[in-house]
């Protein structure tokens, strides 16, 4: 029984591949790139690109279970493939994007329903694991400032957002793919503290043992300093949420814990996993 994982150099599919070869699973895994840089040694793979379907039937001959990343443009492409495969369950990362009310004008959460809907019509069992804001978007936003300059700069110091561990995205989808009873389940993964931008970079800097300047800058100060790392939706959404959460608490959830049976980690615990990426 053969499991794919697709992008498993990634922050969250690295860390499914692992769970799943620690829970004693055969696992294949897929690159668009498969130099075998950055994969575990004695794991196959493979190369595949979910945007060119074409590449997609051999990735996937035998196999039985799948973790994917949402690629709106293969959508289609991939069920086939997985359908001709034999594929009996899919575990997907989506995005929590798609419960709002404005999931239907949101593009976030139209390219994430834009690969849910044809696996829910599919046949193949499913689990989707939908998460909020994921911790390592922090090292997108103040790496570089951090590390160049010792200062982060926000426009929002009291947004709050409740960011995940991927190590906590990946624990859900392995037990997806490990345990029965998740099949037609949709997870809402948010993390489990509501903490303000302010509170974050007092645990960056914690972590990397230093007290790290926070200055606060214009929305449109914030655009230009966030384009230096992030395409331009990435900043329209990411400003959004700041705006929307400034002072008030962010949603948070125990999924994790239900599901995996130990505590999601916190943010603290988060920065000092990656507080090299700081230094
Ligand atoms: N950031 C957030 O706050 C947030 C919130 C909700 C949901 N999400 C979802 O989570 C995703 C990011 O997860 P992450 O941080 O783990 O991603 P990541 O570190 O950027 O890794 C993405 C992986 O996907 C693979 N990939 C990219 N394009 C591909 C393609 N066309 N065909 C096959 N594989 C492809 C890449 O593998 P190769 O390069 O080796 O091919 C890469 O390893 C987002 O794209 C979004 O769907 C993010």
């Amino acid at each position: 029984m053969t499991t794919v994982v697709f992008g498993a150099r990634g922050n969250v599919g690295r860390h499914v591949a692992a769970g799943l070869r620690a829970a004693g699973e055969r696992v294949r895994v897929t690159s668009r790139d498969p130099s075998t840089a950055g994969f575990p040694p004695n794991i196959e793979v493979v190369a595949a690109d979910l945007e060119h379907p074409a590449t997609l039937p051999a990735a996937l001959e035998g196999a039985e279970k799948v973790f994917l990343y949402a690629k709106a443009a293969g959508a289609g492409g991939f069920v086939d493939a997985a359908r001709s495969a034999g594929v009996r369950h899919v575990v997907l990362l989506s995005s929590a994007s798609v419960v709002h009310p404005d999931a239907e004008r949101n593009p976030i959460a139209r390219e994430h329903l834009a690969v849910e809907r044809p696996i829910e019509d599919s046949g193949i069992g499913w689990t989707f694991v939908r998460p909020g804001m994921f911790a390592t978007n922090t090292r997108w936003w103040w790496t570089a400032s951090i590390r160049s300059e010792n200062v982060v700069r926000v426009p929002y110091p009291e947004a709050q957002t409740s960011p995940i561990h991927e190590k906590d995205m990946a624990a859900v989808a392995v037990a997806a793919l490990t345990r029965p009873g998740h099949a037609g389940r949709a997870y809402t993964v948010y993390g489990p503290q509501s903490l303000t931008l302010r509170e974050q970079v007092r645990h960056i800097g914690d972590a990397v043992g230093r007290e790290i300047t926070f200055e606060v800058i214009s929305p449109e100060e914030a655009r230009v300093e966030l384009g230096r790392t992030m395409p331009p939706i990435g900043v329209e959404t990411i400003l959004r949420a700041w705006a929307a959460g400034d002072g008030r608490p962010a949603p948070t959830s125990t999924v994790v814990e239900e599901i995996t049976g130990r505590p999601a980690h916190t943010f603290a615990q988060w920065a000092a996993d990656h507080a090299d990426d700081f230094r």
